[in-house]
């Protein structure tokens, strides 16, 4: 009886709401490549994240207090007093790094597989409009909680906006609604971080993601799989988006999951990378802490704001190089979009693109020392080299011939039976006397295969950079 019920009012909204015709469009017979590796978790993890921010954002907004006198002890009262309050908080600022490394990482995997490349342009536009959003939304949840970093770091930033010709000090004091960061300063930056960035970022997801759905998901071999229909119309190399990828992003989620409660419970302060130990002292304005450093998700752009003596020309070159990754699209002339069938010099310059990457995000934490400022400068020009040459040498170079076909990859089986070979190849059975002077035979490493697998890597890896 009761089931009767239910499916009586399953059908009273079917009626009158298409959710199952949304259902089967998006999930149930979305055909995605089966090729899918463990890049494409990162979506579906950023997805999490923001939930994640989302729900611990409001239940710490019932106990934050954004005014200058009370914000940094309601904060403080949050970690003491509130029940649960110290692990809504950890989550809060450990799900701020952990949405940055998903999707520095999401971002990757498009530049790898060329997802940015034709059809999927709007897609990467409104990637890169999310990662703005994300950068404004950092910033500014950043002040909340009115420590010596919140509040010397804003100054930094927003003192930058003055370095803008004619209109800088007086855009700079639009921002600020103050002629100080002040507590004007501070209301404005939770309105925006409570409610108007966090809309824009919703907003801008959902059309993310009906763009994606228009013209379907690239793969690791940048395969266009709507070429291949069987007679029905369904992609060959595309299986249901429901069940299979569900419950394979449900994976991604558990180890995301192992790995965001190791850091949330041991290492919240992740060693002053995700909580910096200048922000456990509350803000003020007549001392400047000795070393002023964003967090680690700005450094690579702070350290390149660095490198360029004149204030206004660093400005410029930071935003460029955002700005420059909105671009992709169109400074890529290579013929082929995954990295699979690139030919050596992208994949160099790739490699050298990524090295500059680290290197000016460590840079952008340490004191800007006259030795760190040449080597910032070193890699700034790798990074913009890298976008900017791409025309010319993505034009160039011989790719390899793309399969017309998804192609097969190493199953998790055949990748352990892989590995019991390698283990076999580098140890050898060798007779080892025991205490009670039997022999028995224990393995052992072996030099000869030990030599040979690995020269057999290094080739590898050396033919995949070719
Ligand atoms: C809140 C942030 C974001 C969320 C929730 C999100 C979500 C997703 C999801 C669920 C997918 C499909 C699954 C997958 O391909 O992994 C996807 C695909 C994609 N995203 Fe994002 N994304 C975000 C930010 C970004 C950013 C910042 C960029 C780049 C600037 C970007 C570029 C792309 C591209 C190019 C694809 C298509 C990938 C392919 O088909 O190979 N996304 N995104």
């Amino acid at each position: 009886m009761k089931s009767k019920h239910l499916a009586d009012c399953g059908n009273w909204i079917l009626k009158r709401f298409p959710l199952a015709k949304l259902w089967n469009e998006h999930m149930a017979h979305y055909y995605a490549p089966k090729n899918f590796n463990f890049w494409y978790f990162f979506g579906s993890l950023a997805l999490l994240v923001l939930v994640n921010q989302i729900i611990t954002g409001i239940l710490l907004t019932m106990n934050y207090k954004p005014d200058a006198k009370l914000a940094f002890d309601s904060v403080e009262y949050i970690m003491r007093d509130v029940n649960w309050g110290w692990l809504i908080r950890y989550m809060h600022s450990t799900g701020a790094s952990a949405f940055f490394i998903v999707i520095y990482l999401h971002m990757f995997r498009g530049i790898i597989y060329g997802s940015f490349k034709q059809p999927r342009e709007l897609i990467w536009i409104f990637g890169m409009l999310i990662f703005l959003c994300l950068m404004a939304e950092a910033f500014m949840g950043y002040l909340l909680p009115w420590g010596q970093m919140s509040f010397w770091g804003a100054q930094v930033i927003i003192s930058l906006f003055s370095a803008i010709p004619i209109v800088g000090d007086e855009l700079a004091l639009w921002i600020r609604g103050d002629y100080v960061i002040s507590d004007a300063t501070l209301n404005r930056f939770f309105a925006f971080h409570v409610i108007a960035i966090p809309l824009i970022l919703i907003m801008l997801v959902f059309l993310h993601l009906v763009a994606l759905h228009e013209v379907g998901s690239n793969n690791p071999d940048g395969i266009e799989i709507k070429e291949s229909k069987d007679p029905f119309g369904v992609p060959v190399d595309g299986i249901p988006f429901h069940p299979y990828y569900t419950v394979k992003d449900i994976v991604g989620v558990g180890v995301f999951l192992f790995f965001f409660s190791i850091v949330i419970f041991y290492m919240p302060e992740m060693g002053g990378y995700f909580l910096e130990h200048d922000n456990f002292i509350p803000a003020d304005p007549l001392a400047t802490p000795e070393h002023i450093a964003p967090l680690w998700y700005f450094t690579p752009f702070y350290a390149i704001l660095r490198a360029i003596p004149d204030k206004f020309a660093g400005v410029i070159g930071m935003g460029g190089a955002i700005f420059v990754l909105f671009l992709l699209p169109w400074l890529d002339r290579g013929p082929v979009k995954s990295i699979r069938y690139r030919g050596g010099i992208y994949k160099k310059a790739l490699l050298l693109f990524v090295i500059s990457f680290f290197a000016l995000g460590y840079l952008g934490t340490q004191p800007a020392t006259p030795t760190a400022t040449i080597f910032a400068r070193i890699f700034t020009v790798i990074y913009f080299g890298f976008f900017l040459l791409m025309p010319v040498y993505t034009r160039w170079e011989k790719t390899k011939r793309v399969p017309a076909r998804v192609t097969h990859q190493p199953t998790l089986e055949e990748r352990i039976q892989d590995l019991k070979r390698l283990f076999d190849e580098v140890t050898v059975k060798k007779p080892v006397k025991t205490a009670e002077g039997k022999l028995v035979l224990k393995r052992k490493p072996d030099p000869d295969g030990l030599k040979k697998a690995g020269i057999r890597i290094v080739k590898k890896l050396k033919d995949s950079l070719d």
